[in-house]
């Protein structure tokens, strides 16, 4: 062990020219400490066996500000599984291992062991982010907000902001889920038992225990940003604010131009920031009461849930009643507005960069569908990805000079439409500019038909719309006319139909990208029951000599399971500054 410490540190010591190698000891701080647990924990009026981050799900809020190096240190204090934590939505693309993509980007932090991610926030990049383990199902609770501040006053004023964090609860543990999922004898997880609301909820049956709906608590006249993280396992969810109205001003980290809604349609993966104008008392006295729900329904799945929250007006004589759950639901029950925000939604910013049709340099389709033989699984262009797919993370290999880039480029070129099938990857250029389309399609067997939020690690993409049917490159260009498509890392694939006939095309999501920053990226459908089942792929972004380029040498102490770059109890860690 000594010596593969001194080897590591040596290597660090003679070929880093970007980042030194520092020893960690108890002299280092980090910024920021999480520690990952699996225990027995309540939620939803249910005790269940979670994934929990410093104790609770959701784990604390981060706040990060833009432009500064943060240390995050991750404890896994489980004893018998690996986990990491990637930072959703951020781009870590200078800091090669701190992605928390297990094999993909890093490999996983064993048991007993911690990690120190280095993660800074871009400039310009200030927005509403979540933190989530990556391994499994654990990020059903393994999760917490994530909130980068600007150096500079936000563009638009509000008085005070409140996180609402929207998720799933289970009844099943992720191991008999994750098992039940990837068997020869599939069964299903089973739908969401309640939504919850920065993890508190009430369900309207089954409940007997002493828990409460979640309440987001305001002042009357006050300007409230109020910032919505879908960090569902499954749900897509539609959420509304008894008699108030919301006005969306960011969308995964952009400033948009301010659009007016009832609603918000929030997909997991996805975050919108909103401006709410609480109510004067004189507007409370005339409506009689300081409590609203908050009313979300879940969309497009066999069964439909609606759950609450509470926005509740602060006052010494009131506290809100957060054991009642209405019923009937006092708005509507939410159905999905298909497409909704398409072509719509414009970036604050006069420029954003977006790529024209002529920059396009390459166009890839990915058709989704899914199998079930002896296994049920989903497929892109014919092939499952699941994180035991790859025997070393290919960031790993591609140091280690194990994976040839050049070559998986040239068979996706060549004879893949893209895909190289050998690696099970994407490979792009540097300097490419892709036009990437998800085309929905029915299931081998009967047709059947979901909504998948897709996600992108790394630089976001450039959301260009959806349709029905099959993508026509040229009906969407003429759609595009006039608009100004906003930024993202998270974007809804609708399904149109619940069913269609096999393979039959039903549905596209396009997206826009910019190969800019070398790495390797998940882009994956971010409902966890469809991870398990296959539904990821991994993009790489440049070549061997850009990665290198970028992060300069690494220290061995990455490239192993468990290496110097890990601590645990007894040592250290050995670990690189890559950005300062
Ligand atoms: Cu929040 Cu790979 O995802
Ligand atoms: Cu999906």
């Amino acid at each position: 062990m000594h010596g593969i410490r001194i080897c590591a540190l040596l290597l660090g010591l003679v070929s880093a020219t970007r980042g030194s190698t520092v020893r960690h000891d108890h002299s280092f701080q980090p910024d920021h400490i999480l520690r990952v647990t699996a225990e027995t924990y309540t939620e939803a009026c249910s005790e269940r066996y979670s994934v929990l981050v410093n104790g609770s799900s959701p784990g604390p809020e981060l706040r990060l500000r833009e432009g500064e190096v943060n240390w995050i240190r991750v404890y896994n204090d489980m004893p018998d599984a690996n986990t990491t934590i990637h930072w959703h939505g951020l781009t870590a693309f200078t800091s090669p291992f701190s992605d928390g993509a297990p094999a993909a980007s890093q490999w996983p932090i064993p048991p007993g062991h911690f990690f120190d991610y280095e993660v800074r926030p871009e400039a310009g990049s200030a927005g509403t982010y979540f933190y989530h383990s990556h391994v499994g199902f654990q990020a059903v609770t393994a999760k917490g907000s994530l909130i980068v501040d600007s150096r500079s006053p936000p563009p638009y004023h509000y008085d005070e902001e409140r996180t609402v964090m929207i998720s799933d609860y289970f009844s099943e543990t992720d191991d008999e889920i994750e098992s039940g999922l990837t068997s020869t004898n599939f069964t299903w997880s089973g739908e969401t038992e309640a939504i919850l609301v920065n993890g508190h909820s009430r369900p309207a049956t089954n409940a007997t225990g002493a828990c409460k709906l979640a309440a987001i608590s305001v002042e009357p006249r006050k300007s409230y940003r109020l910032r919505f993280i879908g960090a569902t396992a499954l749900s897509f969810i539609s959420l509304a604010v008894e008699s108030h109205d919301l006005q969306i001003i960011e969308a995964d980290g952009h400033y948009t131009k301010p659009f007016a809604t009832e609603f918000l349609q929030i997909g997991s993966g996805q975050r919108y920031s909103v401006l709410l104008t609480a109510k004067s008392e004189d507007e409370l006295k005339k409506v009689n009461k300081r409590d609203f729900y908050i009313q979300i329904t879940t969309l497009e799945r066999p069964e439909v849930l609606t759950n609450f929250a509470v926005l509740h007006y602060e006052s010494d004589t009131h506290s809100p009643d957060l054991t009642t759950v209405p019923s009937p639901p006092p708005l509507p029950v939410a159905s999905t507005v298909q497409g909704w925000l398409d072509y719509e939604l414009e970036p604050l910013v006069q420029d954003n960069h977006f790529p024209r049709l002529e920059e396009v340099t390459r166009r890839i389709i990915i058709d989704v569908h899914q199998n079930v033989s002896d296994r049920t699984i989903w497929l892109q262009n014919g092939y499952d990805w699941v994180q035991s797919y790859p025997k070393s993370p290919y960031l790993v290999d591609i140091y280690k000079n194990q994976l040839n880039l050049d070559a998986t480029y040239h068979r996706a070129i060549t004879r893949g439409n893209g895909f190289d099938n050998i690696t099970r990857t994407f490979p792009a250029q540097i300097g490419e500019v892709l036009e990437i389309v998800w085309q929905n399609r029915g299931t081998v067997d009967n047709g059947g038909v979901d909504a998948h939020p897709f996600h992108a690690h790394g630089r976001h993409f450039y959301d260009i719309g959806g349709g029905d049917g099959l993508y026509n490159a040229t009906a969407n260009e003429n759609h595009l006319k006039g608009t100004h498509p906003v930024q993202r890392d998270t974007s809804v694939l609708y399904r149109y139909r619940k069913e269609t006939s096999q393979l039959v095309p039903s549905g596209w999501r396009a997206w826009r990208i910019r190969v800019t920053s070398a790495g390797v990226w998940m882009y994956h459908c971010h409902v966890l029951q469809h991870m398990e089942m296959g539904m990821q792929t991994v993009f790489t972004f440049g070549d061997r000599e850009d990665i290198l380029a970028q992060s300069g040498p690494v220290d061995g102490g990455y490239l192993t399971y468990g290496g110097s770059a890990y601590g645990n109890a007894t040592s250290a860690p050995f670990v690189q500054h890559f950005k300062q």
